[in-house]
């Protein structure tokens, strides 16, 4: 018994364990004693799972004793609960061999993990009898066979990944009967026949990637046909790459949350359906490579968040319909290959971030519209191959070299070998002159009604040139100022930025563990029950709430997980009220709540932003001795937290726990309070503890050792000791002298040696910010005056602290003559 405390222990040492681990593990001491030696019958499972492995990097060796160590983390990639196993993960181990069907007695199994490995063989049949599967990923290996029907029985699955491989056969239609599916990927493989129509009855289906495969026949119509109540939550549809045929149906518009739909490469025909336009939160469509006809649907003017358009290579044709300036996110645009005519839209050069534009191979013709001139941000554009005529705006011509223009018989000014007759712009006004050889032609007899004709005509003529020339000059001069414009715009250096979006999905809930539940806020992310409670985890500290781990997912990105501490916490009801309010809160400076999960025996687990610099505590007090953090650095910080307190101030929150450990940073620095509305989850006996503790952190106003009510005034008290913090670079836990810090900070301003007081670092520029720091330091006295009415309200010192940053600037830029401008390193 002593061992596996120990070993539990040794595990927290290193700072790493798994999340599962602490979320199934019984609470309190008797945590060694449940269930670690492994069931005889997943043994055998392992043992036979192992026996057809080829294992070429040995990784399996672990596996080498009777058992006794698979569910204690010994054996290599293998996680237990009471003696089951429930996760086998062991990606980029180069395995070889076949999985074996044994693995259908991991009762417990919840996730199999084999993925960028060298597995040949088929997919278990045996994985169907798993009733606790949740996360198959197999991708990335070479797997033959078909995709097992049995699948569709694993009530609970929700990721299933084979991409990548080299299955074969049909998409068996079972798979819609796992209702809990929210990731279907089978992409990259040789699967062929018709995409079953039960995919598209599928509410809980997110990501569906089918790409690279042989599948022909038409995409379903059925799309959003089933229960009307649901809401459909595909977000990522892609079918590129394949034989598919048919028409575009029209019933996609359904799916309300599409982002990304990529139809390329197939042999889709007809017409794009006006519907489209109903997506509004589309982001990416490609049908490039098809055999599409018919125009382009004026409603793709309503696609007000796409960022990239591809039709590349149809048979689209008759005009751009105007109105795409209200595409404002749209950077790229591919038309190419296609039939489109009549005019280039002016309204292309109210788009301000395209970055590529190709218009090439149609028959667009008439000018090209100087409004593309000023497009500050295009990289990549071409208009080559269409019935262009007239100049080229300078500004294109400069920037892009002749093979973006070629292929337009009467398009000039691009290239020294097309140069526009006579002077670069249109300076021979065409029909006046033309004109005038004609009547030379009876010139040679006159009356004087002739002669008064003539001069009429001449007169109208000189008339019709001054306008002409006024007409060109005014031209020339717009042009020139728009070229200026354009020659000093920056150029986007990075083609890729632009047409990053990340999928993001709303209030999405799936059932974890049985009886388990995740609910989602708004976020970067999308994750499963599943993701999250596989994840390996850090442990990042310990408060009175609970505990705060990094958690890093399968695709590898980062979470911040806090379980809160059992029985502190309000009922559940109550609980799930109060925790989809605080889900609500958005602030650049407070820690977003992006999900919550409560586990089937009452854990409760709050998913976060994860923030890379850690904790205000940890930057300002556990540095490296040579890290310096300068002034505009503590002062950005400073105005961070006070705008988030007035944010939740305006919001009728109180934190009631503001501390530097509750103060997070980003890679930027930038401050996000964290914690916020927690109070609210809680009993109000754990609520009492927290501010018992913060009393002895030092933040805690007087008043509320007698009162234990947080306000807004005492939250005002703790900022005014954070602001003081920042200043002096001392913690406020630390008594001084047995003073608290503003005890400590007022007495000695008292004694009028204010210098004293500042962080030794901030020294050195005191004659360039030295008023900044007084000014600072005065308002963070009056912010922890001990009589609450005294003290101002946040709003008040947000605006304090903002009218004395701009001074900041001048005062740092301004260094008295030759005076030595110090170095402003931050890190
Ligand atoms: C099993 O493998 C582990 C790790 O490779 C090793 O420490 C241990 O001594 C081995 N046990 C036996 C019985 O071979
Ligand atoms: C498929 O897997 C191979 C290695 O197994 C890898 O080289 C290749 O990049 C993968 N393809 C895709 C599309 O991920
Ligand atoms: C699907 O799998 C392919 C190949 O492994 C991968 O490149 C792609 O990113 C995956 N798509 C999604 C949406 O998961
Ligand atoms: C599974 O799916 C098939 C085909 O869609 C259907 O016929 C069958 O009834 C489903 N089984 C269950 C248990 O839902
Ligand atoms: C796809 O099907 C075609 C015939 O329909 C076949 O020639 C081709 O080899 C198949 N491709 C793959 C990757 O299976
Ligand atoms: C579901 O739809 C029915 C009618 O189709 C309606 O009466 C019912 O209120 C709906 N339920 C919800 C939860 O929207
Ligand atoms: C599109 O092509 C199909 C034949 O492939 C034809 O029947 C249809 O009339 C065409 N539609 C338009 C709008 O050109
Ligand atoms: C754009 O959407 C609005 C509102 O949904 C609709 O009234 C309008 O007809 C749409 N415009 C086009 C061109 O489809
Ligand atoms: C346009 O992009 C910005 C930044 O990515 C985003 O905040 C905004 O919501 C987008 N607009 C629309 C209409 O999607
Ligand atoms: C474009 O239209 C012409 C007839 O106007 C037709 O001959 C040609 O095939 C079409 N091109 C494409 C790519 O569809
Ligand atoms: C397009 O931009 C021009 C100036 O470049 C402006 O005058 C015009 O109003 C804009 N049109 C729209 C619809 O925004
Ligand atoms: C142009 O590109 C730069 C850098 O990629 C970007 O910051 C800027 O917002 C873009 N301009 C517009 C108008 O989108």
């Amino acid at each position: 018994m002593f061992m596996e405390n120990k070993l539990l222990f040794v595990i927290h040492a290193l700072l790493f364990l798994q999340l599962l681990i602490v979320a199934y593990q019984p609470v309190s001491g008797q945590r060694g004693n449940d269930g670690v030696i492994v069931t005889q019958s997943d043994y055998q499972a392992l043992r036979a799972f192992k026996r057809e492995l080829v294992d070429f990097t040995g990784v399996l060796r672990s596996w080498n004793d009777s058992g006794h160590g698979a569910c204690l983390g010994w054996w290599a990639g293998i996680k237990c609960v009471n003696g089951q196993v429930i996760a086998i993960q062991l990606p980029w181990k180069r395995l070889g061999g076949r999985i074996s069907e044994k693995i259908g007695q991991l009762q417990a199994l919840r996730k199999l993990s084999l993925h960028d490995n060298v597995l040949a063989g088929p997919v278990p049949l045996s994985l169907g009898f798993l009733p606790n599967l949740r996360g198959v990923y197999l991708f990335n290996n070479r797997l033959s066979g078909s995709v097992p029907p049995s699948i569709g029985n694993c009530p609970l699955l929700q990721t299933l990944d084979l991409s990548n491989n080299s299955l074969t056969g049909t998409i068996p239609s079972s798979l819609a009967n796992s209702t809990k599916l929210y990731r279907l990927n089978l992409s990259f493989n040789s699967l062929s026949g018709f995409i079953p129509t039960s995919l598209t009855k599928f509410p809980s289906l997110t990501i569906l990637a089918l790409q690279h495969n042989n599948l022909s026949g038409p995409i379903p119509s059925t799309w959003g046909a089933g229960n009307r109540n649901h809401s459909y939550k595909l977000t990522i549809l892609t079918l590129d790459n394949n034989l598919i045929s048919g028409t575009i149906p029209s019933s996609l518009s359904k799916l309300g949350f599409l982002e990304e739909i990529y139809l390329n490469n197939n042999q889709i025909s007809g017409t794009i359906p006006d519907e489209i336009g109903e997506l509004t939160r589309l982001q990416k469509l490609d049908l490039s490579n098809n055999a599409i006809n018919g125009s382009f649907p004026s409603s793709f003017s309503n696609l007000s968040s796409l960022v990239s358009l591809n039709l590349e290579g149809n048979r689209l044709n008759n005009q751009i319909p105007g109105g795409l300036e209200r595409l404002q996110n749209l950077s790229v645009l591919n038309l190419k290959k296609n039939n489109f005519s009549g005019h280039i839209p002016a309204s292309v050069g109210n788009i301000s971030g395209i970055y590529q534009l190709d218009l090439s191979e149609n028959k667009f013709s008439g000018k090209i519209p100087a409004s593309l001139s000023s497009l500050d941000n295009l990289t990549s554009f071409n208009v080559s191959h269409n019935n262009l005529s007239g100049p080229v705006p300078s500004l294109l011509s400069k920037k892009f070299n002749s093979s973006s223009f070629a292929g337009n018989l009467q398009l000039c000014g691009y290239s020294a070998s097309t140069p526009c007759s006579s002077p670069p712009p249109q300076i021979l006004p065409s029909s006046p002159p033309a004109e005038q050889p004609l009547k030379k032609k009876h010139h040679h007899k006159f009356s004087t009604k002739d002669k008064i004709l003539i001069a009429a005509g001449a007169l109208l003529a000189v008339l019709l040139l001054l306008c002409c020339i006024l007409l060109v000059c005014l031209v020339r001069k717009r042009s020139a100022s728009k070229g200026m414009n354009g020659t000093t715009a920056k150029q986007a250096a990075d083609a890729g930025i632009a047409a990053k979006a990340v999928p993001s999905s709303a209030g999405v809930e799936y059932g974890g563990e049985a009886g388990g539940k995740l609910v989602h806020f708004d976020g970067p992310f999308v994750f499963t029950a599943d993701d999250l409670l596989c994840a390996t985890a850090e442990i990042m500290g310990k408060s009175t709430y609970g505990t705060a781990y990094k958690a890093t997912l399968e695709e590898g990105n980062e979470v911040a997980v806090k379980r809160l501490r059992e029985k502190t916490t309000k009922g559940q009801k109550e609980f799930e009220t109060e925790a989809a309010a605080i889900g609500k809160i958005r602030h650049p400076n407070l820690l977003a709540l992006r999900a919550y999960y409560l586990g089937p025996k009452g854990e409760k687990l709050l998913v976060f932003d994860y923030m890379s610099k850690g904790s205000l505590a940890s930057f300002l007090h556990a540095r490296g001795p040579d890290t310096i953090i300068d002034w505009p650095t503590r002062m950005n910080i400073a105005i961070g937290i006070t705008r988030g307190l007035c944010y939740l101030h305006n919001e009728n929150i109180v934190h009631g726990n503001l501390t530097s450990s509750n103060i997070l940073l980003d890679e930027q620095t930038n401050a996000h309070i964290a914690d916020f509305g927690l109070s609210r989850l809680m009993t109000a006996a754990a609520n009492t503890t927290v501010i018992a503790t913060a009393g002895t952190l030092g933040y805690n106003a007087p008043e509320l050792s007698k009162s234990k009510k947080a306000t807004t005034k005492t939250d005002v008290y703790s900022l005014g000791v954070l602001i003081l913090e920042l200043l002096t670079g001392k913690s406020p836990g630390e008594p001084m002298n047995s003073m608290d810090l503003p005890q400590w900070v007022a007495s000695i301003v008292k004694e009028e040696w204010t210098n004293e007081v500042f962080d030794l670092e901030l020294m050195r520029d005191v004659p360039t910010i030295g008023d900044l720091l007084l000014n600072t330091l005065k308002l963070a006295l009056h912010c922890v005056d001990p009589a609450p009415a005294a003290r101002p309200e946040a709003q008040q010192v947000l605006q304090q602290l903002e009218e004395i940053k701009p001074d900041q600037a001048t005062g740092g830029s301004a260094a008295e003559g030759g005076a030595e401008v110090p170095p402003q390193e931050a890190e």
